[in-house]
């Protein structure tokens, strides 16, 4: 099968790669290293693979990644890290929200994609936002409450 030649923004980086036409950018971004982007349920059920595409949340694992082309891609390794976290993070973890931590790339990102523009959602805006992100373990209390905290604070920016 015949390569395509695709140029994405990757967090801010200009990267250039080959791709055959049916390799989906979730495949894509986790050979070139990006492995905080989580295979779950591989076919646009869980969230685990989400990504911002131009700021939007998108499901990696539905995306072509020749689709990207042109465009900027987001993932986790893009927000904050030990030193500097993120406060989406930084409540994350104080609130004592993680447990396997499979989820969590993809809600801190379906959340920053919310806050970005709406710091402050209503309840129902951050459930109906939140809604394409599962969760296995925790029940999603923690997680709430800690994107509440947040929100409370006046956003994550
Ligand atoms: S791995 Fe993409 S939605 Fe589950
Ligand atoms: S913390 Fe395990 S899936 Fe969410």
């Amino acid at each position: 099968m015949s390569k395509l030649h695709v140029c994405i923004k990757i967090n801010g980086e200009d990267r250039e790669f080959q791709v055959a036409p049916d390799d989906k950018l979730l495949e894509v971004i986790r050979r070139e290293g990006y492995s905080g982007t989580k295979r779950g349920c591989n076919a646009g059920a869980c969230g685990s693979c989400t990504v911002l595409l131009d700021g939007k949340i998108v499901y990696a694992c539905l995306l072509f990644a020749f689709q990207a082309h042109g465009r900027r891609v987001d993932t986790i390794e893009s927000v904050g890290d030990f030193d500097n976290p993120h406060p989406i993070q930084k409540a994350l973890v104080e609130e004592g929200a993680v447990q396997c931590g499979f989820c969590i790339p993809g809600i801190i990102l379906a959340a920053k994609s919310l806050m970005d523009v709406n710091p402050t959602p209503t309840d129902d805006e951050l459930k109906i936002h939140m809604d394409g992100n599962l969760c296995r373990c925790t029940g999603y209390e923690k997680i709430e409450s800690a994107l509440r905290k947040v929100i409370a604070a006046g956003g994550a920016k």
